[in-house]
């Protein structure tokens, strides 16, 4: 049986643990915590009634136990952090991950802030202490971007992307346009939902966008890229007439991410697409186009953010790792 401690339970966070609650992966929790309280057990925790005591008085566990205590002091292979993205300083995400690391764990993470600002530091700290930092959920959430990086395309050169990377931009553009709903409405709908960002203005001002683009350039092409290098315009002021104008054209407004290396293009903005491009999906879905060499263009779509979704990313992780390390030792 792997066994995890589970930062963060939020609407990421409760996924995973329902999900590995629910289906018989080889997973157990001996730690979990929220903002406010946190629990401990090696035999496995009782993730229902922690569950069940967070709808009912908003903390899971004990108060006197905080998060930094579970990634301290409880008996887990892999940490699983899933706090909220601060994109400006990491934190206080960056230190969790780097505690649970000095104690060789693997970690697992969903959060943007950290792999966007300090991905070298933490992989340098992840290999000299033989553990590993998977970070798959970071970006189109369910989509394999990652894995299919790291294995599918082995061997090709990628020579840029392109894509749609933020659900709750997609999702408002979505119903705007197909429903005539508000930016207002169509924002609170999506927050309701669970895809937006703790503090949504990350979502529609692009920034969520440009922090996955930075975090796929950084891992694609070993650079050292920072939020500020992208060229960033988000869909905050975008109008309904704008939106009619494009389908007078037969076409529609989406928020693209690119990143193309030869002409030194890091940006992400609204872009007025045809409706049968490839990257016009609808609703939640991210869709992204690799060039690559030998493979050519490869376009991946699926889910980008929700809960489970989210969490059958982290998941994918958590097992690669039981695979590749802690199953063996
Ligand atoms: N708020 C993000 C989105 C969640 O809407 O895409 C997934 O990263």
């Amino acid at each position: 049986m792997m066994k995890v401690a589970l930062i963060g339970l939020g609407s990421v966070g409760r996924g995973v643990a329902g999900m590995i609650q629910k289906k018989d992966l080889g997973i157990t929790i001996t730690g979990i915590a929220d903002s406010k309280s946190g629990a401990m057990d090696p035999a496995g925790l009782d993730i229902a009634s922690l569950l069940a005591n967070k709808g009912r008085n908003g903390s899971c566990g004990d108060r006197e136990i905080s998060a930094s205590d579970v990634i301290k002091k409880a008996d887990y292979d892999a940490l699983i952090e899933v706090t909220p993205t601060n994109a400006l300083s990491g934190e206080p995400a960056i230190g969790y991950i780097k505690s649970a690391l000095l104690r060789k764990k693997h970690v697992v993470t969903s959060n943007k802030g950290p792999v966007a600002l300090a991905y070298k530091e933490l992989r340098a700290l992840a290999e000299k202490n033989g553990v590993a930092l998977r970070y798959e959920a970071t970006v189109a959430g369910a989509i394999p971007i990652m894995h299919t990086l790291e294995h599918g395309l082995l061997g090709n050169e990628i020579l840029a992307l392109y894509g749609v990377l933020n659900g709750t931009c997609n999702y408002i553009l979505t119903r705007m346009a197909a429903e005539g709903l508000t930016y207002e409405q169509a924002l609170m709908e999506a927050r309701e939902m669970g895809y937006a960002e703790a503090d949504p203005t990350y979502d529609v001002m692009g920034i969520d966008a440009a922090i996955k683009l930075v975090i796929l350039a950084n891992s694609v092409w070993g650079d050292s890229k920072q939020l500020s290098d992208v060229d960033r315009t988000g869909i905050d002021l975008l109008t309904p007439d704008a939106l009619r104008l494009a389908a007078d054209l037969g076409c529609t407004i989406r928020l693209i991410a690119e990143a193309i290396p030869r002409k030194h293009i890091l940006r992400v903005s609204p872009r007025i697409l045809e409706k049968n491009h490839p990257l016009v999906v609808d609703g939640t879905l991210n869709a992204l186009t690799l060039e690559t060499d030998m493979a050519k263009e490869i376009t991946l779509i699926g889910r980008g953010a929700g809960s489970i979704e989210t969490a059958s990313a982290i998941i994918g992780d958590l097992l690669y790792i039981n695979d590749r390390y802690v199953h063996r030792a």
